[in-house]
């Protein structure tokens, strides 16, 4: 049985991907440092799975403690999902992302090729793309200048692997570039869990919904797009998770064209964010409090993937509905606030 270790395993993308690699066969060892999440979400796998996990509280920023993490457990390919996320904290405090993005990731990747850990797949993201009118956008598009330290990271992450692969002999490397993640596990015992005020505009309309926040502020609805609000391709959380299972899979399976991969994670469609408020309204049928608030600043004004490379490579393609995932994130708020 193959081993897979996910760093930032207790967040909300590594917990919905350790649950999917365990049901397709994997064993897994979740690492985390508990510096964006708490234990929730990872009670809620364990729930989910009916079984203990073996979990290490680490930093990956502290290279002895990866060093010892890779000699203690026999990994054979490693997804790195730790890392600060929050675009608009990473404009504030450049140093804090870039000091912990990239450490963190350079002490995996150090720690990985000195104990013969050959698979490294990285969480990157569509940020890459950046401010684009050329869409979709497919994985040989070009990446624009980022337009946060948080969204540069993510490029230079991206380089690092790659020349990893490059100058490492037996290193192989996949960086999926997710689109925007939403929703929670159908058991609603994991899902998003922000901390503070959320950045991102699905908790925000959840915790709206449940009463945590007065009002949702759309923040902009005189782009150049049909209803005006911008335009993203929000990706199930089950749909990536599972992406994530079959790069994997890819990997151990020495089924690689090369030994850098791109993949785009997304469903293809692009929804505004008016489309995504009123669908959330009909299908949990409620009534949201929203205004039209001023543009954000280093928001774009449209993105959505070409997915043909990832359907065809990996043989993986989105499948939950749009009103499935907010059915979902809804049940999940719900449960939070222990109306469920
Ligand atoms: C989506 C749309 C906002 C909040 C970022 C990162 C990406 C990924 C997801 C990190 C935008 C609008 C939002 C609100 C709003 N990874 N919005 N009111 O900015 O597309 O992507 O988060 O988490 O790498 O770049 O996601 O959910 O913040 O915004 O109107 O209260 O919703 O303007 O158009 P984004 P988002």
């Amino acid at each position: 049985m193959k081993t897979v270790l996910v760093s930032g395993g207790a967040g909300y993308i590594g917990s919905h991907v350790t649950v999917e690699l365990i049901q397709s066969g994997y064993d897994v060892v979740v690492a985390d440092n508990f510096s964006n999440c708490d234990r929730t979400c990872f009670n809620g796998v364990e729930k989910i799975l009916d079984r203990k996990l073996p979990l290490e509280e680490i930093d990956f920023c502290d290279s002895k403690a990866a060093d010892r993490l890779f000699a203690t457990h026999k990994i054979d390919a490693v997804i790195h999902f730790a890392a600060f996320k929050a675009v608009g904290e990473s404009v504030a405090d450049p140093l804090k992302y870039y000091g912990n993005n990239l450490e963190s990731f350079v002490n995996v990747i150090g720690a990985a090729r000195k104990h013969g850990c050959s698979n490294i797949l990285f969480s990157s993201s569509a940020t890459v793309y950046g401010e684009t009118d050329k869409l979709p956008v497919t994985e040989q598009s070009e990446r624009q200048p980022a337009t946060s330290p948080y969204g540069n990271t993510k490029q230079i992450c991206e380089d690092i692997l790659r020349d990893c692969v490059k100058a490492y002999e037996g290193i192989h490397g996949i960086a999926l570039r997710y689109f925007n993640p939403i929703g929670a596990h159908p058991s609603a015992l994991i899902g998003e869990l922000p901390r503070g005020v959320p950045a991102n505009l699905v908790p925000y309309i959840t915790q709206t919904a449940i009463g945590k926040r007065e009002c949702l502020s759309i923040f902009g609805n005189d782009y150049p797009t049909p209803d005006g609000t911008c335009l993203r391709d929000y990706i199930d959380i089950v749909d990536l998770a599972r992406a994530h299972v079959a790069a994997v899979t890819r990997m151990v399976d020495s089924k690689m064209k090369a030994d850098y991969e791109i993949f785009n994670v997304g469903t293809g469609k692009p929804v505004s964010v008016m489309e995504l408020v009123t669908t959330f309204e009909k299908v949990n049928n409620l009534k949201l409090n929203y205004r039209i608030a001023p543009r954000r600043a280093v928001d774009v004004t449209a993105i959505w993937a070409d997915t043909a490379v990832a359907n065809s490579e990996l043989g993986w393609k989105a499948t939950r509905t749009l009103e499935e995932t907010l059915a979902s994130a809804w049940a999940w708020e719900k449960r939070l606030a222990g109306k469920e």
